[in-house]
């Protein structure tokens, strides 16, 4: 098992760069299934849950490759449509091959997805979109066995929450199904426009993906080809080395971050008393020793304050002046940092979905563990601005979204080492 050891305290600057979007990537890794074509992206992050998204492909008969940030999908050669359990468990996002495997090929077998506890994580909202779109999906032994006997047929699908998957898990399957589907209510994250962009790249008609409202027009599976795409930056990896450099008081330059991703979690780091602006194809940020509490943060789905960015931002703040309520009204379990956080001198209670944060003086090393991804980055963050050492364990779930947090802490001027 694998831990991190932070030694706090250091006042963090300088200038990263920042990887590629873990929650763009996965999805564009599915519609690959849909191309039938060979396809290059470029900025691939070296996560676990991209091998895990690799294991699937491959699993499935495509040829992947990938070094250097470069990843080579070549899916001319899929003979499978069924995901064995293991490779389903490894991660949530493998539930949006459903809508990829029944766009390609009609059908597919598949067990119920894995990812972070973060309370009942159901997939009702992609299942009964798919049936809507002529998909029929029976549960039998723990698999979901999905057909679509008389092909799949566009239609008006209203979802009944924003939901990420459910709205890629449509367009995927809409891409090559009859006619137009409309999908109204559509979630409208940034990772939604880029997989409308990066279909229409390869051939299909998507049309408003990042609006309420997506349109698209069924094409013919041989319209579809291979493309080469560049995956965009991560704006949850940008707001948590931006939250990483506010917590210590420090100052850092994320080159190829983009501002209009993460206008809400900049919004609540200016009322803390940070300076951030757009540098040039980045974003700057510089932070006063100390920062204030902030209101109420509450998280939405986008263009609201990202749940993602919630225990980040709790932890760069516990040591502040004033007081702060965080609301999480997407996820049931998201709270399970703050245990751990308390243990490292901060002083929040939680109850249900709100918590409240009352800023400390200091921040204390301790011994911690990661309870799920982003929860294991805040307390990464947390530890960078504590004194003395803090040993956070639990690291595979932070492998899940960030390439090496370590080095790329360390070259803000972090002491992390990875044992
Ligand atoms: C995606 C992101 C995740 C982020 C989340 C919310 C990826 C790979 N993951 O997850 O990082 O935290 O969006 O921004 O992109 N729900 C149902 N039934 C369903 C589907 C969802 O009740 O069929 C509920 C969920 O339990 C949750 C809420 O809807 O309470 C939001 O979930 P959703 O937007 O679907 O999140 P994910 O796509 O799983």
């Amino acid at each position: 098992m694998q831990i991190l050891r932070i030694e706090g305290g250091r006042r963090l600057s300088g200038e990263i760069g920042i990887q590629g979007a873990k929650n763009s990537v996965l999805p564009i890794l599915s519609a690959c299934v849909l191309t039938g074509g060979e396809t290059r992206l470029n900025r691939c992050p070296a996560l676990s849950d991209v091998y895990a998204a690799f294991g699937i492909l491959s699993s499935l008969g495509c040829k992947c490759r990938f070094s250097g940030g470069i990843a080579e999908i070549d899916s001319r050669s899929i003979g499978s449509t069924e995901i064995g359990d293991a490779l389903m468990r490894r991660m949530r996002s493998s539930i949006i091959f459903m809508g990829a495997l029944l766009g390609a090929a009609g059908e597919c077998v598949m067990s119920f997805p894995g990812g972070c506890e973060l309370g009942p994580r159901p997939i009702d909202m992609h299942i009964s979109a798919l049936r809507q779109l002529g998909a029929v999906i029976d549960e039998k032994h723990g698999r979901l066995i999905c057909q679509a006997p008389k092909g799949l047929k566009g239609t008006v699908v209203n979802l009944p929450f924003p939901s990420v998957g459910a709205t890629e898990n449509v367009m995927l399957a809409a891409v090559c199904a009859e006619g137009e589907t409309v999908i109204v209510n559509a979630a409208r994250e940034p990772e939604i426009a880029e997989l409308g962009s990066f279909l229409n790249k390869c051939g299909a008609n998507v049309r408003g993906a990042g609006c309420h409202r997506i349109v698209i027009e069924g094409v013919s599976r041989d319209k579809l080809h291979g493309c080469e795409y560049t995956v965009m930056p991560d704006r949850i990896a940008a707001a948590t080395y931006l939250c990483a450099a506010a917590a210590s008081g420090g100052e850092v330059n994320i080159n190829g971050a983009r501002v209009s991703d993460i206008e809400a979690v900049i919004n609540v780091l200016r009322q803390a008393g940070c300076r951030v602006c757009d540098s040039d194809g980045g974003v700057y940020l510089s932070a006063p020793a100390v920062m204030n509490c902030v209101n109420t943060v509450r998280t939405c789905p986008y263009p609201g304050f990202p749940t993602d960015a919630q225990a980040i931002v709790m932890a760069a703040l516990v040591r502040s002046r004033g007081m702060g309520i965080f609301v999480e009204d997407i996820f049931e379990n998201r709270f399970r940092h703050v245990d751990e956080l308390v243990r490292m001198g901060a002083d929040i209670k939680t109850e249900g979905k709100v918590a409240v944060v009352r800023g400390v003086d200091k921040l204390t090393g301790a011994a911690v563990s990661a309870p799920d991804l982003r929860g294991g980055a805040a307390l990464c963050v947390a530890a960078c601005a504590a004194e003395g050492e803090t040993e956070v364990s639990g690291v595979c779930y932070i492998d899940r979204g960030y390439e090496a947090i370590e080095t790329t802490l360390n070259a803000l001027g972090a002491k992390v080492r990875r044992e």
